[in-house]
């Protein structure tokens, strides 16, 4: 049987709800290059982890493209200011939550929500290519979805919240970035990505050398 699992990342603060949301797509575009950038970093060996070593380079990861579907489905399950994965069949789920009292712009959050999860790979080791138990243990799951090789559609979106500081009883804005996968990945005991030459194991025998991405 496959299992595939998500992991939940979260600041804790002591907040009351008071109010209703707005939601909104983010800037895709941006986005997007970050993940293309990481991916194809990883494909040509790039990638520097924790140890300050390089991961092999990977022969079979796939082209991010945006899928309005998922972006979709982001955007809805942001907007009920969710506390726990919404495990929809079939999609991978990344979350981030952050507080502010001074949210500016919505679009900032895509890329804080993919740094802090990338940034997985920098805080633990990330030892090996399968995902074990241990592995998904050490605290690197959002990483992993992020680099499956076989997740090639995305859609995200980012829904803001007005909350109470319990503390300071001051006003602050709850943010929550939702990122949808799809083929999803973290699947237990499989390969992140297969190591080895870029571009040598596109399943669509089709790749774009210069990034090393499957297309
Ligand atoms: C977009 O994602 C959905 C899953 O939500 C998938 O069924 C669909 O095939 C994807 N669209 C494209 C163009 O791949």
């Amino acid at each position: 049987m496959r299992i595939s699992v998500q992991k939940e990342r979260k600041k804790y603060w002591i907040i009351i709800m008071i109010s209703g949301s707005i939601s909104a797509s983010i800037h895709f575009c941006k986005f997007l290059t970050f993940f293309k950038t990481v991916r194809s970093q990883l494909a040509l060996g790039n990638f520097v982890t924790k140890r300050h070593t390089k991961r092999a380079a990977g022969s079979n990861i796939r082209r991010f493209e945006w899928n309005n579907t998922l972006e979709k489905s982001a955007d809805s399950f942001a907007r009920t200011n969710p506390s726990k994965h919404s495990n929809i069949n079939d999609i991978g789920e990344n979350l981030f939550w952050h507080w502010s009292t001074k949210p500016g712009d919505f679009n900032n959050y895509g890329s804080l929500a993919a740094g802090s999860w990338i940034h997985e790979f920098h805080e633990k080791y990330w030892d090996s290519n399968i995902l074990t138990n241990d592995l998904f243990g050490s605290g690197v799951g959002h990483a992993t979805q992020m680099v499956w090789a076989d997740t090639y559609q995305i859609g995200c979106s980012v829904a803001t919240f007005k909350d109470i500081h319990k503390k300071t009883g001051r006003p602050i804005t709850k943010i929550c970035v939702v990122c949808h996968y799809w083929p999803k990945g973290n699947y237990l005991n499989e390969p992140i990505y297969l190591e080895g030459q870029p571009c040598s194991k596109c399943e669509s025998k089709k790749c774009d050398k210069k990034t090393g991405l499957c297309i």
